[in-house]
């Protein structure tokens, strides 16, 4: 070890004792030569983890890999629940996906993705919520929310005492009766800040477990979100870019046969849909 005021590599350690965490010796040592006194640390050195495959070939141990695979262990019995259905039904299942890809997908095919980018997609369902994190065009996180526009429903029903049809209707801009939609925003103002609160623990978590620091932009999609000012509470609560997902931005579409404004009206709740239509059989 070189002193590190005349470079002589004779030293005598003075004292020896641990560091605060215990996983160093510090060494406080004095210089034969200069007599000037420095301080070193010793620690174990890592040893790199591998696995040893099937065939016995050895990989070097992959955080990302391991939760890859526990996202498939997990999901296998949902999944053959699903294709059991199909193979009762006489068809035979081939690709099976999942929402918050052909989130992805749908994105993908519509709008140019640049790289650095981090974009939450956030396709806002009735019961559940599917949140993908892209960076440039790949997905870095992904996780399921339980909360949807059920319950902006829910709260019109339990604070108007309303059935739940009428409470939708409400929700989607139609009056009921002698009730107003005027009379419903501060409902929906408050359940979609309850709903910011949620998807602000899940983008912490995300921000917290990945190498990103920061998200740029929110994309929403789903029938939720057409919750009157969600966009807006969003923009406000993250200060960030908060767009509205078009899945048909790049389709073509034969105009006598959609109208143009319904599918303008459909499009985010179609999100899902489209990017199911965009997989191939191949398709990793
Ligand atoms: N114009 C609108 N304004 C507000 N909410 C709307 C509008 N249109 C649809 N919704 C709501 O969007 C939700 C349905 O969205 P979507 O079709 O994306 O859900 P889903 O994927 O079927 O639901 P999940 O995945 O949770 O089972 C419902 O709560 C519905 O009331
Ligand atoms: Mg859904």
């Amino acid at each position: 070890m070189k002193c590190p005021f005349c470079g002589s590599t004779e030293n005598k350690v003075v004292d020896s004792r641990d560091s605060e965490t215990g996983e160093a010796i510090r060494r406080r040592r004095e210089c034969l030569s200069c007599a000037k006194r420095f301080t070193t640390y010793e620690r174990i050195e890592s040893l790199p983890l591998f696995v040893v495959k099937k065939d016995g070939r050895r990989e070097e141990f992959s955080h990302r890999k391991l939760l890859d695979g526990l996202l498939v262990a997990a999901k296998k019995e949902k999944i053959a629940d699903y294709t059991g259905v199909i193979s009762q039904a006489g068809r035979v299942p081939i690709i099976v996906d999942v929402d918050a890809f052909a989130l992805q997908n749908a994105y993908e095919m519509n709008y140019s993705v640049s790289e650095g980018k981090v974009l939450a997609l956030v396709n806002v369902g009735a019961s559940v919520t599917n949140v993908n994190v892209l960076s440039g065009s790949t997905s870095m996180f992904w996780r399921d929310i339980t909360f949807g526009g059920n319950q902006y429903t829910d709260a019109i029903q339990r604070e108007m005492s309303l059935s739940f049809e009428q409470a939708e209707d409400l929700k989607k801009g139609q009056a009921v009766g002698d009730r107003t939609v005027q009379q419903v925003i501060p409902i929906l103002n408050s359940v979609s800040e309850d709903f910011s609160g949620e998807l602000r623990k899940t983008l912490d978590f995300f921000t917290a477990t990945s190498g990103a620091d920061r998200v740029d932009e929110i994309v929403l999609a789903g029938g939720g979100s057409g919750v009157l000012n969600l966009d807006a509470t969003l923009r406000d609560k993250f200060g960030i870019p908060v767009t509205i997902m078009d899945p048909f931005k790049k389709v073509t579409v034969d105009e006598k046969v959609f109208n143009p404004e319904q599918l303008a009206d459909l499009g985010p709740s179609m999100a899902i849909a489209v990017g199911l239509a965009m997989r191939k059989l191949g398709d990793a």
